[in-house]
Order: structure tokens, then sequence, then C-alpha cells
């Protein structure tokens, strides 16, 4: 048998044992954006750095930062000159609301078909263990061909706000060759994917005040501005009719796509039809002028995720709300700005903005684009992930945002590998999230041949 299979087998032995430990990671309730589970953080940390302890590794550190902390580990080979390959990876996870959309609790991993559900399943602790699962069945079987570090953070699903410091501190820890990151998905299970693109993120929150407090809407109505309808008409103004985003100079720095770049993205062979199909929504909607998996990858966006106003509980209440909320989310495309396209939205709302009420804003996280034709390490990952799958690998330009990315080729000058295991009807951020065992046991086997291609 071959070194590769020694290896893949070993993971086969050994996958019902190593799924109670993936089983314990889900667990864990580690929702970054949650003051509450802080403590879970901690301990979703510390499980990482015990499974690190028991793989021998040379060095497993847990930073603290002013939020969550970051777990390290290093492998190192012991053949001269090996490469050095770093894996990312983030152990927080979205929160699990609306909890009773679930069929089964968040954090009570069940499998149901050929799905594990849990919170956390597909993005991305079950592509962690899968990286981790994989390096465990090389060591037992012989020599790691490779040099290994990991960096796994607990803040990616709140913007990563240590991150960027974390790297232009610790550059010589994390100095590499190549960086592997499989926080990005397949178009579907039978299309092993490499993520050439991502969309860029700005995330603000506006606060339309009124009233000192809600107020009885027959005795004040038609004399005070109600905020809940002002905002509605600001919202009503972030768009034109086509589809496009009103906000001025909003698409000054775009690039416009050339034959070329539409060429490529229109090589992914995702169908309207699969798309509707994973949303359920009646019909698709959007940009004018532009095909499905350019506005999904290559357009920018502008969405309201979250409003909230006035009296939302049974039955009738009779007010005029005090304020009115909203939280707003751009995607960004090259060469697009995050921290201007902020500024120009905050002009803008305030040009809205009537007298008779006052606004105020909340700058969330900011994160940039991503778009690398090739990376260190790319042509071994195509071979081990065609060889697994024997399909041909499909390039696609994401609509998603891991701004880690482009901080790490700033930083060190390392483009990554973006071939994550994660498919579109995953439901990630959404309730019943999960990960479909089957390509998450093909990965496995992807990582592992990865891996072994470095041997000498
Ligand atoms: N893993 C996702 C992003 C993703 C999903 C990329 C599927 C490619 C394919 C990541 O965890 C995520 O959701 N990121 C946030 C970033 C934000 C909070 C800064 C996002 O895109 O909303
Ligand atoms: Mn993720």
């Amino acid at each position: 048998m071959s070194r590769t299979q020694q290896a893949i087998q070993e993971f086969v032995n050994s996958e019902q044992e190593k799924m109670q430990t993936f089983n314990a990671f889900l667990r864990i309730p580690s929702v970054s954006s949650d003051p509450v589970m802080k403590p879970h953080m901690l301990q979703a940390a510390e499980f990482l750095k015990t499974c690190f302890e028991k793989l021998n590794m040379d060095e497993v550190r847990i930073y603290p930062t002013n939020l969550h902390p970051i777990v390290f580990a290093e492998k190192r080979s012991v053949q001269p000159g090996a490469k050095t390959l770093l894996v990312y990876g983030h152990y927080d996870v979205q929160p699990p609301d609306p909890l009773d959309s679930w069929t089964t609790p968040a954090f009570e991993p069940t499998i149901r078909g050929e799905n594990l559900y849990a919170r956390g399943a597909s993005d991305m602790k079950g592509q962690i263990m899968a990286t981790v699962f994989a390096l465990e069945s090389i060591l037992q079987t012989g020599e790691l061909p490779l040099n290994i570090k990991f960096i796994l953070e607990g803040e990616e699903e709140v913007g990563s706000p240590s991150l960027d410091n974390f790297i232009h501190d610790h550059a010589d820890l994390l100095k590499c060759d190549m960086i592997l990151n499989p926080d990005a998905g397949m178009i579907n299970k039978d299309s092993p994917t490499i993520v050439y693109g991502l969309r860029g993120l700005v995330y603000f929150e506006v606060r339309i005040d009124g009233p000192k407090m809600d107020l009885h809407s027959g005795l004040f109505g038609g004399n005070i501005a109600n905020p809940a309808n002002v905002l509605a008409k600001i919202i009503a103004q972030l768009h034109n009719p086509d589809g496009s985003v009103a906000i001025p100079g909003f698409y000054d720095r775009v690039r416009t796509l050339s034959d070329e770049d539409r060429r490529k993205i229109a090589m992914n062979p995702t169908s309207e039809a699969e798309f509707l199909a994973v949303t359920g929504a009646p019909a698709l909607y959007g940009e004018q002028g532009y095909t499905l998996l350019e506005r999904q990858g290559a357009r920018p966006t502008l969405d309201v995720n979250g409003i909230y106003s006035g009296f939302i509980g049974e039955g009738a209440k009779t007010i005029i709300p005090a304020y009115a909320k909203a939280k707003i989310s751009c995607r960004l495309v090259p060469d697009q700005q995050h921290s201007e396209i902020y500024e120009l939205a905050e002009k803008y709302i305030r040009s809205l903005v009537p007298p008779a009420v006052n606004v105020h804003f909340i700058k969330h996280s900011g994160g940039p684009f991503y778009l690398a034709d090739d990376a260190p390490g790319l042509k071994n990952y195509i071979d081990a992930f065609t060889e697994t799958w024997q399909k041909d690998v499909v390039f696609k330009r994401e609509g998603g945002s891991v701004p880690v990315a482009t901080v790490m080729q700033e930083v060190l000058g390392v483009k990554s590998i973006l071939c994550g295991l994660g498919l579109p009807d995953d439901a990630i951020h959404s309730p019943d999230e999960h990960l479909h065992l089957p390509t998450w046991r093909k990965g496995i086997q992807a990582y592992i041949r990865f891996l072994t291609s470095f041997e000498a």
C-alpha cells in the first residue's frame, strides 16, 4: 500500500473514534458575538489545544486577545528543507437563532441521513477537524513530509477584530510557503471547487431617534415624525429601480468585468434552478445586466440584515415608536475600499434624514475583497482534489467574505488555497446547519493526498 493509501486507511479505521472528538467540539457553543458565551470560547480553544497535544505537536499555544483567544500549533518535519504549510481556521460559530427553527438543538450534533446537523458543522468546525484528522492519520502512519502550522481564531464571525494585529505582530511565527484556507466551499458535492475570489464587507447600523419615548399615535400622529416611517423611506432610497445601489460614488472604483473575467465566471456550472432550490425564494432578483454568478461573486451589493422598530408583539398597539434601527451591510468587489464605502454610505444617508429626527451610526466590521489567480501549492492541491473526486476542479468567485486571505497576502506575502468542503445547501448561518458527511470524508482524503504530495 502506498504511503497515501496507508494514511487514508488509517482514517477509515479510526473514523468512529474521531467522530466522538468532532461531536465533542460541536457541543461547545462557541458563539463569538454573544458575551454570555465567552467561557465557551475559551473552552473551545482549550479543546483544540488538547487535540494538538495528543498529536505531539512541537508547539501548542493559546494566545489571548482583547476578545477571543487564538490557537497556534506547529509540527516540524524531519525532512530537511521541508516546505511550511500554514492552515487557517475559525472555531467560532454564528448565533444559533432562531432557536425554534431547528429540528434538533443546535449544539446537540445529530446525524440524519448523510448529514451531521449542528451549528458550526459546516462553517467551519468540520473543516478544522478535517485538517486535524488528515494530519493525525499521516502522523500515525509515517513521517510528515512538510512543516505544518495552524492558526485558529475565535473572532471570524464578528469580523476578526484581533487578527490583523496578531498577524502583523507574529509574522515570524506564521512564516510559511503555502496557506491552506478551508473557510470557503464547493459548488456542489460532485464538483471539487477552488475559490479564487471573495467579496469584501462593510457592516454598520443606522438608528433614527424621534420622540423621547413611544407615543400615543392618535394624540401625536400627524405632528411628530415617525422614526419607522423615516427609516423605511431612507432604506427605499438605497437602491435604484434597476437593482443597483444608489449611494453616490459607490461604483466609482468597481472594476468593469472584462470578457475574460466573464468567461471565467461563466465556467462555473451552477444553474439558476439549483440556486433557487437552495433558497426557496419564488424567483431570482438582482442588478440588471449581470448573470447570477457575476452578481454573486463580482458585483457589489447592499442589504438590510435586520430592522427593528416599535411594537412587534402579538395583536395591535397604537404608537409612534421612539426609534427605528437597521443593520446594513455591503459586499464589496475590487477595487472598493470598505472604509471609503462606509463614509459614502454615511454621508448619503445623512443627506436623506429630515430635521424632525436625529440619526446615529455605529460602524461594525470592515474587510477587504480577495482576488488571486494562483497560490503556492495550488497545483498539488488541484491534483489531490481531482484524484479524490475523479472530476475536474471548478474555479469560483465566491460571494462570501474571508478577509484573512487578503491580510495574509499583504503581511506574509503568501496567497491562500481556498478550498473548503461546505456545500451551498449546508444552511450555514441558518437553522439546521449541517455537514454532508460523504463530502467531508472525501475532503479528508484530499487533504491527506495534498499533504503527502510533498514527500521527497
Ligand atoms: N465561511 C464563511 C464565508 C464563506 C462561505 C466563504 C461560503 C465562501 C463560501 C465565513 O465564515 C463567513 O461567513 N464570513 C462572514 C464574514 C464577516 C462576518 C466578516 C461573512 O461572509 O458574512
Ligand atoms: Mn467560516
